[in-house]
């Protein structure tokens, strides 16, 4: 539990999420240092090029729902260094790339050598018309961290620039209301919890900057039915969890309360039952192409081996899709029979 007596004064002392601001985005922040997301932990992105090619087959869905329009867009929403946006090109056939605009958006700056064909933003375009993919940025968007206090009331946690944390005053207004909706807590003392709120408005302000077509989201979630009692803030550096500490030295991150974000007409699903429903199946090649074709039979294991990866279980299989369709018909076939692959 938090110590809730006076702080000791120290420099820098605010919510998780002013902290968390600085940390990763200031100009010295995590996010800012050259190597990237992918010199410090490994995504879906990173895993294997299966899940562009994934995404780029969920393109041609939306494409194809779009009735092929002259320019499609293709919004990578946190971008990393632009792994993603260069492999989903990569997959596309070529009259398909051909109609496609690429746009990366990241606070981080253009790196050098990428496919001068990808526009580098810091905002993502207004009203266009195609896919926005949103992978593993929503559990970037800082957020405040509560705790019930001794006395039975929810507290914001005050944290210094040494991951040294307080409580502060009573949390109030539409914090309160969000608390209230979407993650309450019970009068126990150092239960914890964490804010949504300014996911929601993030995904909800990326959403808006379609004119049609798709967003989706991809991150560690939770639902309302099973939040994690004590939160689940956490940093991360090369390649290991670490304590949270909002110095520049390590990402900080928290899962996403997917439900929460979620607008009208959204479907949440697994990444599992996603993947399969774009054809990316953990299945092993039958045995007999071994003799047939020892060749394809390597090629066929090797791609087996990295869908079983991202569709594992108790691993990325078991992260939330949030699939928002813009003004599309209903029944646009954008995951076909997404059902049959929750269990999988
Ligand atoms: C965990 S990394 C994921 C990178 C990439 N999408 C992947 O899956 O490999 C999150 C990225 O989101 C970026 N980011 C966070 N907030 C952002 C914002 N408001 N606009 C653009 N990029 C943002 C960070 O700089 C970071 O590169």
């Amino acid at each position: 539990m938090t110590n809730d007596k006076e702080p000791e004064p120290t420099a820098r002392r605010g919510g998780w999420r002013t902290a968390t601001e600085t940390a990763l985005y200031g100009p010295e922040g995590f996010y800012r240092s050259p190597e990237g997301p992918a010199g410090h932990f490994r995504t879906s992105v990173h895993a294997s090029p299966l899940y562009a090619g994934a995404v780029a087959l969920l393109l041609r869905r939306v494409d194809d729902a779009l009735d092929h329009p002259d320019e499609l867009a293709f919004v990578d929403m946190g971008a990393g260094r632009g792994e993603l946006t260069e492999g989903v090109i990569a997959a596309l056939p070529a009259d398909v790339a051909a109609r496609v605009r690429a746009y990366a958006v990241e606070r981080a700056e253009r790196p050098a050598g990428l496919d001068p064909r990808i526009e580098w933003r810091a905002a993502p375009p207004g009203g266009v018309t195609g896919l926005l993919f949103a992978n593993e940025w929503l559990d970037n968007v800082p957020l405040d961290v509560v705790e019930v206090a001794a006395d039975g009331t929810v507290r914001r946690v005050l944290v210094d620039t040494e991951g040294r944390e307080t409580l502060g005053g009573p949390v109030e207004g539409a914090d309160a209301e969000w608390l209230a909706r979407w993650w309450p807590l019970a009068p126990e003392p150092g239960l914890r919890a964490e804010i949504g709120l300014p996911r929601d408005r993030a995904w909800a302000a990326a959403v808006a900057t379609l004119a049609r077509g798709v967003a989706v989201a991809v991150d560690y979630a939770h639902q309302r039915a099973a939040r994690p009692p004590f939160g689940t803030l956490t940093g991360f550096a090369a390649g290991r969890g670490t304590t949270p500490v909002p110095d520049g030295s390590c990402d900080i991150t928290a899962h996403v309360a997917l439900d929460a974000c979620a607008l009208d007409g959204a479907a949440p699903l697994t990444q599992r039952a996603a993947l399969g429903a774009l054809g990316v199946s953990g299945a092993r090649p039958p045995l007999s192409l071994a003799s047939s074709d020892p060749a394809a039979y390597v090629r066929a294991l090797t791609r087996a081996g990295e869908a079983a990866e991202l569709t594992a279980s108790g691993g990325l299989g078991d992260f939330g899709w949030l699939v928002q369709p813009v003004d599309l018909p209903p029944d646009a076939p954008l995951l076909v029979d997404v059902a049959d692959h929750e269990e999988e």
